[in-house]
């Protein structure tokens, strides 16, 4: 398999046809009436993944530092997903980096243009997920940057406008790395493996990371369409940066969707398919989608901390014993994200194959 060079079709930005399109949304982007938003209406719900303050870990109390890992092991088991907060990243700078991405979509559209993504790497100003022609569309831009390993970092891919952005950017990631190599530590802990475990299975200092910053515009029919569809995160651990202002981020549980209340200043913390595997499904990656929303537009920032992308991932022997098989066969990174890069998001398959 090799990567696509370009799109099968031409693209068109989300963001235009937010402005041309008032009342209805073109047919590339209606969903089958089982994956739209409102069929399930009555079994969404706003409720809430865990909250969990950070600074239990570093708690001189062992009671309370035992209650840290202990709510962040139960919510990896039983959610896959939840919110930090005291995580030690500056709320200044979760905002400037919103803030800045947000400018960078309210450029003019030529300006934008620039920084075109293919699907060959998938870096830059994107509309689509998967190369098949003729594929439903979701209702929302992207822009996808590498931060790691600095062989992959290439700074003529990253927006020069607004001028502050590439600073603002650099030190974003720099604290996003320190904050999942801190929950990497607690993971392997949870998982009765070393503290270094996950992360020397990710590749020691080796790691990948990147960002999404996906850009959702005002929808004339949200009930209609998606703004991202169902799926999990191929990566490791995902750390998301939502819109404090307005709700979009649904996590599937067991049937439902549970529609996720942003807490201000929180990271959303969720776990990816490597880690699935890492940890013979002890952790499970979940479900996740992105609504649509007709009265505001939505800023938000998935940073992927993913193993390097040419080692070997496979179950932890630790965690593979005669009544527990392992349970997926080893494969590098690349290999995995190639495979799902041509397909475009779609649930959960890709790992349960
Ligand atoms: C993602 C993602 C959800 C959101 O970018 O992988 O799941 O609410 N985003 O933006
Ligand atoms: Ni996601």
């Amino acid at each position: 398999m090799i990567s696509p060079q370009d799109w099968p079709e031409p693209i068109i930005r989300v963001q235009s046809l937010s402005e041309s399109c008032k009342d209805s949304i073109p047919q590339r982007y209606i969903k089958p009436l089982s994956d739209r938003p409102s069929i399930n209406s009555i079994l969404e719900t706003i409720n809430n993944i865990p909250i969990i303050d950070l600074r239990g870990l570093y708690s001189t109390n062992p009671h309370e530092k035992a209650s840290t890992f202990k709510q962040i092991s139960e919510a990896c088991k039983e959610w896959g997903f939840f919110q930090i907060v005291n995580h030690g990243v500056s709320h200044d700078l979760m905002d400037l980096a919103k803030e800045t991405w947000r400018q960078f979509f309210h450029l003019p559209m030529e300006v934008k243009q620039l920084y075109a993504n293919s699907p060959k790497t998938y870096e830059g100003y994107g509309s689509r997920l998967g190369v098949k022609k003729g594929a439903i569309l979701d209702w929302s831009d992207y822009y996808y940057l590498h931060y790691l390993p600095l062989s992959l970092k290439d700074y003529n891919k990253w927006p020069s406008l607004p001028p502050s952005c590439r600073e603002v950017f650099d030190e974003y990631g720099i604290e996003l790395v320190k904050l999942c190599e801190r929950l990497m530590k607690v993971l392997s802990i949870n998982l009765g493996l070393e503290e270094n475990f996950l992360q020397n299975a990710f590749g020691g200092e080796d790691i990948g990371a990147c960002i999404r910053v996906n850009y959702f515009p005002k929808c004339p029919q949200p009930e209609l369409t998606l703004g991202l569809s169902s799926h999990s995160d191929p990566g490791g651990m995902t750390l998301l940066l939502p819109d404090d202002q307005i709700h979009g981020l649904q996590v599937r549980k067991g049937d439902n969707w549970i529609t996720v209340k942003p807490v201000r200043n929180a990271f959303i913390v969720n776990i990816g398919d490597q880690i699935q595997v890492l940890s013979n499904a002890i952790y499970r990656s979940v479900e996740h989608r992105a609504i649509a929303n007709s009265h505001k537009e939505r800023v938000s920032l998935a940073f992927f901390y993913n193993p390097k992308s040419d080692i070997p991932i496979e179950p932890a022997k630790e965690l593979v014993k005669p009544d527990k098989p392992a349970l997926y066969p080893a494969m590098t990174f690349d290999e995995y994200r190639l495979f799902i890069r041509m397909r475009g998001p779609c649930g959960k398959s890709q790992v349960d194959l």
